[in-house]
């Protein structure tokens, strides 16, 4: 009676407690992260499809990570979300939960806690903005802001011309519209068989996407009663699906880290090696940006997700069940492709097999780092170089401008002290602009290697997620001025030339930087973050603890 009473405070007539299943509608909506600041409507939408179904919907706040605002990164909060929502879902009497999302890090967050908990769980998420329109073309969010801030610093853009093509990017709801993180990680939760066939690529502002929301809060109720279950669902066979995916997509390297946290919230083995070997026969099927030339908007018109993972047939695992109830070969039979310039067919694809990320290894990546080959410059995947070193992205930004700056095109950028642990968070800033000087003088891209991430919407020869990282004691820390790197992509090697009885008395000398926080959220962040081979997640909120409240939970 006390429960249902308090409840009722909110108006609710009492044959709401008749027993039927109550779903949590767990929302990132946020002003502070404009990606989801249309969730509460989106909400909505959900509450109607789970009133029709039978079921008694309740929307709560999750911590909202918008990636533009979020102060050092967003990926810092990360965890936080997931550890938040994780303890919400299981604390609260719900029977199922509807997970919305849009902008990068909510959707792997809320993804980590429902593996954790393992209720029945659907996401929704909130679709990219439609395409940006300036000067008569189309423009991507953040890959054009990356190429309008380097055209602004060689004076080719005014800043007046800034301020109008900024506007013209953001023009509706939604998360970025390239194939940037979130376009890919609502890719994924739909690969992976967590949201329903075309949630990822509806735009924010399609009436569609508000159906597919309705939908959804239909779904959550079967699921509950058939007792469907995110560890039932997101399987080694869906994480393999998903990597694949990727590959085909064209997606972020954040995937990486992404899926290897969600999949270690479930006990599902997955490995760093397994991104680049399941990726090796797997051609780029869809011409988006950053790696190719269209948007979400284009990419939902020509057939979405489903399109893609059809033509990719036999490379998936057609038996792995999904949200529907039904398995991927099932959902995607029929998915027709309108526009075989935006979707490629798997006998004549976009780029061939092998383009994907690669994971690379030597004695400056123990444990392995990754790089974007489809974003590369293909005259740089085999490429020797001296080291340029930087201990933060701000120590370069401070002499990026100068004229007599020693470096070229051959020059190395080394930018480090940027993992989890160092930064903290692992920013994304491994991205950084060329030197201006070589920027006036034409030269478009140089090698760059650093411990932090890469926005999903940027570009370049960029090696990313060096691990161990610069602050945890790895090689990376040991890199001098003037040493020779050798990038070797096809062979997947990343060497520091330097003989290893020199990299013990630099290692001898090296100390580890002073902690970045003493208190707070971002001492236990760092003091127990793993590293990026791993998924970067906290080592206590590592597996699951079902959705039961016992004392493992308190
Ligand atoms: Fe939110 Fe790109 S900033 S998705």
């Amino acid at each position: 009676m006390g429960h249902r009473s308090w409840m009722r405070s909110q108006g609710f007539t009492p044959e709401v407690f008749d027993g039927r299943p109550v779903i949590g509608i767990a929302t990132t909506w946020s002003e502070l992260a404009p990606c989801n600041a249309h969730l509460h409507r989106v909400a909505e939408s959900v509450k109607r499809g789970v009133w029709q179904a039978g079921g008694f919907p309740l929307e709560f706040p999750a911590m909202a990570l918008g990636e533009t605002l979020l102060r050092p990164t967003a990926m810092l909060y990360r965890n936080l979300l997931a550890m938040e929502a994780e303890e919400l879902f299981r604390a609260n009497p719900l029977d199922g939960v509807v997970l919305l999302s849009g902008c990068d890090k909510t959707t792997p967050g809320l993804l980590m806690a429902a593996a954790s908990v393992d209720l029945p769980a659907i996401m929704v998420t909130g679709g990219p903005k439609l395409n940006g329109k300036y000067q008569g073309a189309d423009v991507g969010s953040g890959t054009a802001v990356w190429r309008w801030e380097e055209d602004l610093v060689a004076g080719r853009m005014t800043q007046q011309e800034c301020f109008f093509a900024e506007a013209c990017m953001s023009r509706s709801d939604g998360h970025c519209n390239t194939m940037g993180t979130a376009s890919t990680m609502a890719s994924m939760a739909e690969a992976l068989g967590m949201q329903l066939p075309y949630s990822a690529a509806w735009p924010a502002s399609d009436s569609r996407r508000y159906e597919t929301a309705q939908r959804a809060g239909q779904v959550i109720v079967d699921l509950v009663n058939s007792d469907l279950t995110p560890s039932a669902i997101m399987t080694r066979e869906a994480f393999e699906n998903a990597i694949r995916v990727n590959a085909a997509i064209g997606g972020s390297t954040n995937a990486v880290i992404h899926l290897l946290a969600i999949a270690g919230r479930l006990g599902v083995p997955l490995s760093l090696d397994d991104f680049d070997a399941l990726a090796a026969d797997v051609p780029t099927l869809v011409n988006l940006q950053p790696s190719g030339q269209y948007l979400m908007e284009d990419f939902c018109y020509a057939g979405g997700l489903p399109a893609v993972m059809r033509e990719l047939g036999g490379l998936l695992h057609g038996g792995a069940i999904t949200v529907t109830g039904r398995t991927v070969a099932e959902n995607v039979a029929e998915a027709p492709c309108w526009n075989r310039d935006v979707i490629f067919a798997i006998d004549a694809p976009f780029q061939p097999p092998g383009t994907g990320t690669a994971v690379l290894r030597g004695n400056l990546a123990p444990d392995g780092a990754v790089l974007k080959q489809s974003a590369a410059s293909p005259h740089l995947l085999k490429h020797r170089g001296r080291a340029l070193v930087f201990d933060s992205p701000e120590a370069y930004y401070a002499v990026v401008g100068e004229e007599d700056l020693d470096a070229d095109e051959d020059t190395v950028l080394v930018i480090r002290y940027c993992g989890p642990k160092g930064y903290p968070g692992m920013p994304e800033v491994s991205n950084v602009p060329l030197p201006k000087k070589l920027l006036n003088r034409g030269v478009r891209d140089m090698v760059r290697i650093c411990d932090g991430r890469m926005s999903g919407t940027a570009y370049g020869t960029v090696v990313l997620h060096v691990t161990p990282e610069a602050a945890a004691g790895g090689a990376l820390a040991l890199v001098r001025t003037g040493d020779w790197i050798t990038l070797d992509v096809p062979s997947r090697a990343l060497t520091l030339e330097v003989p290893d009885e020199e990299l013990a008395r630099r290692r001898a000398e090296w100390t580890a930087p002073p902690p970045v926080a003493s208190r707070g959220w971002t001492r236990l962040y760092t003091d127990h973050v793993l590293q990026a081979d791993t998924g970067a997640d906290l080592d206590f909120l590592v597996g699951a603890s079902g959705h039961e409240v016992g004392r493992d939970s308190h």
